[in-house]
């Protein structure tokens, strides 16, 4: 041992620095190989609509795989259940919480200035996806990306003429019963303009009835069961999402009404999801208009952009297409994502 405290203090001196120099060494190879620095994480808040239905799910999942930690992000993840009120609260937590990037996927248009303004002052950029939104100041979102929900339905009207002018039955009475998705939801805007639309250039179709089917199953099935037990008579259900189908199609078949082009109510669909392909196949839908939810990879594309100071498209609209039984197999159907 060293008494000496000055002899000892010069021996400590000369160990450190000898253990500093080897810690060097070590970690630098000799100057021959740099381990990479650990990025830092992009925080991402992402406030989600609720889990209603399939396509929903779809999203939920691409959007958790494409924000993960492998890709560099952390997710903050805030599911609203259907509530509005949730998502604003969500999005002030995220705020609170100084996250690089917002993003949200709204319930409805309307109700997002004032909490997009907060965002705004925080300095926190916010990214739309999904279903648009209406807000007095554009800049209050960076972006959106999403579906063209009014050529969605446009192309299920399109579809809709074709059949019946095939059936030798274009300007017959058609009488169409119409299951909307939740209120104020671009979705649910556009769906039923392109079908308003229609119904205003073909003199022979009425909406028999208009039932507020919020996107799920459960709903549409209670409201269409109760619409049939009215005894009033329907040649077509235009349904504005895959789940109000399965719930349509439930409530149709209890009640002994077939489904299909040439049966009793054809059914025309909106997602694509398998379990709708499906029954398009059996030939249970007639058409199943695609809403493409996988958004994920697209949100991450968006934040990478930013992060490298360009400035990303301000509305992005996605590709999409339509099924019908013909165009279908169970191929097909297998390799589809959703
Ligand atoms: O906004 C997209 C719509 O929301 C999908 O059609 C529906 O299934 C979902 O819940």
């Amino acid at each position: 041992m060293l008494k000496n405290p000055r002899k000892r203090s010069c021996f400590l001196y000369l160990a450190s620095a000898f253990i500093i120099l080897c810690a060097g060494l070590f970690t630098t190879g000799c100057g021959q190989k740099n381990i990479p620095e650990q990025e830092e994480l992009i925080r991402v808040g992402f406030s989600q609509v609720g889990s209603e239905s399939d396509w929903r799910m779809a999203n939920t999942a691409s959007m958790i795989s494409a924000l993960s930690e492998e890709n560099g992000f952390e997710l903050i993840f805030d599911n609203a259940k259907q509530r509005q009120e949730n998502q604003l609260l969500a999005i002030r937590n995220f705020i609170q919480q100084d996250v690089d990037y917002i993003v949200l996927a709204p319930i409805a248009e309307s109700g997002w200035d004032d909490v997009l303004q907060e965002a705004k002052e925080a300095g926190i950029p916010v990214i739309i996806v999904d279903r648009q939104i209406a807000v007095s100041d554009d800049s209050l979102y960076t972006s959106w990306v999403g579906s063209n929900f009014l050529e969605e339905g446009q192309r299920a009207v399109r579809w809709l003429e074709a059949t019946v002018q095939q059936q030798g039955r274009l300007n017959h009475p058609l009488r169409i019963l119409h299951i909307q998705g939740t209120d104020g939801a671009t979705a649910q805007i556009q769906r039923t303009k392109a079908l308003t639309d229609a119904v205003r250039t073909h003199p022979g179709w009425t909406i028999v009835s208009r039932l507020k089917g919020e996107y799920t199953e459960a709903k549409a099935y209670e409201l269409v069961r109760d619409f049939l037990a009215t005894g009033q008579e329907i040649d077509v259900i235009y349904s504005e999402n895959d789940n109000m189908s399965f719930g349509a199609i439930r409530a149709l078949e209890e009640a002994g009404i077939s489904c299909g082009t040439d049966s009793d109510v054809m059914i025309i669909s909106f997602d694509a999801v398998r379990d709708a392909l499906r029954l398009c196949l059996e030939g249970r839908i007639s058409i199943c208009v695609e809403c493409n939810p996988l958004h994920g990879p697209r949100v991450v594309s968006l934040i990478r952009q930013l992060e490298a100071g360009e400035q990303p498209a301000k509305l992005t609209y996605v590709d999409e297409t339509f099924f019908s039984a013909g165009i279908l197999s169970e191929e097909l159907i297998a390799n589809r994502e959703y």
